[in-house]
């Protein structure tokens, strides 16, 4: 090798060292700035809100036995409200008798359930919708107010907190807590109780009533509702 060849190859080598310096430094420099990015950006804490207070009707506008829907506590949880003519330790109202569930299914969040009256009401032409319910299931539970899933057959005791008596649903209904103004004959949501309803948000089933609060994280809150009569 030449003189001048080892010259011209010991330039660029050197060129390369300064290079490979130059890409260094930027890259070091670069990390800084994203690191001091980072930094300056606070991470975003969702407060977990307090349970609405909604009032949802007057005791003097609810039928006995029929089913009413209303949003709790955000317009995409679906709610049933029964008076079921029976007393019942959480019952509300004059006679104890009032109920609310989340209708959302526990086992595959089926939100199409529906509600099933004792036998003496089970009238099929005004209520057509049991004509979808299998006899069976009918004649097995004949006393009862239930809930009733058609995707598999699953199966809640209105009057035992939710209890799943039937099918593959993982855990009981989750309870609408209410309240009831007896001077004004108001009755109001006021929190929803484990475990937890299939819906995102929050773990499935969770006997936690502060994980249950997740579920209003970052939704807007009902602060009115109105039942809907469905029969
Ligand atoms: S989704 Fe309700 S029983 Fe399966």
């Amino acid at each position: 090798m030449s003189h001048t060849e080892r010259g011209e190859k010991t330039v660029s080598q050197e060129r390369r060292t300064a290079l490979k310096i130059i890409t260094s430094i930027s890259f070091i420099v670069s990390l800084g700035s994203l690191a001091s990015l980072l930094k300056s950006i606070s991470p975003v804490v969702l407060e977990i809100p307090e349970w609405p207070r909604v009032r949802l009707a007057n005791i003097n506008g609810i039928k006995l036995r029929t089913w009413y829907l209303f949003s709790y506590p955000t317009k995409d949880i679906p709610c049933l409200l029964v008076k079921t003519g029976k007393s019942l330790p959480s019952g509300v109202g004059p006679d104890r008798d009032i109920i609310a569930y989340v209708m959302i299914c526990q086992h595959a969040r089926y939100y199409g359930t529906i509600y099933i009256p004792p036998k003496e009401v089970r009238d099929p032409e005004k209520l057509t919708y049991l004509k979808t319910v299998p006899p069976n299931i009918l004649e097995l539970y004949p006393d009862k107010n239930l809930l009733y899933c058609p995707a598999h057959a699953g199966i809640y005791d209105l009057e035992k907190d939710g209890e799943v008596l039937a099918g593959p649903p993982f855990c009981s209904l989750c309870k609408v807590v209410l309240e009831y103004d007896e001077a004004s004959g108001d009755i109001y949501a006021v929190g929803l109780s484990p475990p937890a309803p299939a819906v995102p948000g929050v773990t499935h089933c969770s006997n936690n009533p502060e994980e249950l609060k997740r579920i209003m994280l970052g939704k807007k809150l009902v602060t009115e509702a109105s039942l809907e009569e469905k029969i």
